[in-house]
């Protein structure tokens, strides 16, 4: 296999949350995958955000289950149940309309936006699946934030940009049966240099949406703690004929 190569830094797929128009996130989405909207979430939002995280990973319910870590904690969120009055402003941030607007246009107008949210504290000594590097069976588009200060140190998030194409070809060949959740290793035999791995370092308040057909990966946190937010839109919970949607097995 012919190794993807990339030798882009990770100011390339920022841009300037202030000035930054529709287009031009759709326009990186497309190309490279990934986009970074460093300082999305205003002051007083992150910090409801972040009152709510602690609230969150305590609560269980219809609407949130938790799941089991060794290390560490989260939840995942099932957002239509989620109640508006108990979690404002996580209710409200995972339905803004600019959401909606990429989701119609990214993924498709009949998925569900963020029908799941995670909700995860990753402390030293937390590991996942997500540490190897893959892409997810299940192919979304995640709007994923940090709530604290992010570094290689305590889990950035790791990718490689422009590699969904190779995973889109992969969905519409005769190999896209190989892609499921019993055969997971398949996801996980990629073409890459190690070198080329980004990790995503930036501060509280950061934004990014990826389409995860990137090959990417959860750092490992060997110091302090991260805490984030993401939310899951499905391909394969669109009606659409095109293999990118076909479901999940
Ligand atoms: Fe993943």
């Amino acid at each position: 296999m012919e190794v993807i190569t990339s030798f882009r830094k990770q100011e390339e797929f920022a841009l300037d949350t202030t000035k930054a128009r529709q287009s031009d996130i759709l326009n990186g989405l497309k190309n490279d995958g990934i986009v970074i909207l460093p300082n999305y979430i205003q002051e007083a939002v992150l910090e409801g955000l972040n009152k709510e995280f602690e609230t969150l990973l305590k609560t269980k319910n219809r609407a949130i289950k938790a799941f089991d870590l060794e290390k560490g904690a989260g939840v995942g969120i099932t957002r239509s149940k989620l109640k508006e009055k108990e979690f404002p402003y996580t209710h409200w941030f995972y339905n803004q309309p600019l959401m909606h607007d990429i989701k119609d246009k990214y993924v498709h107008p009949t998925a569900p936006l963020n029908s799941k949210i995670y909700v995860v504290n990753d402390l030293v000594g937390t590991t996942t699946y997500a540490n190897t590097l893959h892409y997810d069976v299940q192919k979304c588009l995640k709007f994923f934030i940090y709530l604290n200060d992010v570094t290689a140190n305590n889990g950035a998030f790791e990718f490689i940009a422009g590699t969904h194409h190779w995973v889109e070809d992969i969905r519409r060949s005769k190999d896209a049966n190989k892609i499921t959740f019993e055969n997971r290793d398949f996801s996980r035999e990629l073409p890459h240099d190690e070198s080329h791995i980004i990790p995503l370092e930036a501060k509280a308040g950061t934004m990014f949406i990826f389409d995860t057909d990137i090959f990417h990966r959860t750092g490992t946190t060997s110091i302090g703690e991260r805490k984030i937010m993401r939310g899951h839109t499905y391909f394969d919970q669109a009606k659409a004929k095109d293999p990118l949607f076909k479901k999940t097995i």
